[in-house]
């Protein structure tokens, strides 16, 4: 079983993530491979059994827009019955980017194993652990 987690993060929170999960799914014997956005490529998505995507709450409850939402864009045809998961930390909100973000994956076909793990800043006590159990329930796939 291989996961692919790509992320972007601006201040390293939504990028302690991506690190957490993949330490989750890699205590739980998968191949993990880890990505910013900026070394991603469309091909990644059929390149993994399970694709991970993490991106923080920006702009006004969006994606970040000059790197992620570009990418989330080019692959949008391409996630039809993919195996996803979604992740992101957000500051003030109430999560509505996340809930936007995942009910798009679900119009383009995808398979959510997961609600979208959103966390507050930085990933600190039960965070850890709710992100790590994210990775080994990935890893069970
Ligand atoms: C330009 C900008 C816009 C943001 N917009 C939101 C927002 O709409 N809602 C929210 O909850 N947090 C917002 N935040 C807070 C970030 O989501 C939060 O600080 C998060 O932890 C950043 O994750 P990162 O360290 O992975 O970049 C914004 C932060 C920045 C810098």
């Amino acid at each position: 079983m291989k996961l692919t987690v790509i992320y972007w993060s601006g201040t390293g929170n939504t990028e302690e993530m991506a690190d957490l999960i993949a330490d989750g799914a890699r205590d739980a014997g998968s191949e993990v491979e880890v990505k910013s956005v900026d070394e991603a490529d469309p091909r990644d998505v059929g390149a993994c059994d399970v694709l991970a995507l993490g991106c923080p709450s920006m702009g006004d409850e969006v994606l970040e827009e000059d790197e992620f939402e570009p990418y989330v864009a080019s692959i949008e045809n391409a996630i039809k019955g993919k195996k996803m998961a979604l992740f992101g930390s957000y500051g003030w909100g109430d999560g509505q980017w996340m809930r936007d973000w995942v009910q798009r994956m679900r119009d383009a076909g995808a398979e959510l194993l997961a609600d979208g793990l959103i966390v507050n800043e930085a990933p600190v006590g039960d965070d850890i652990e709710r992100c790590k159990s994210l990775g080994r329930l990935l890893a069970a796939e």
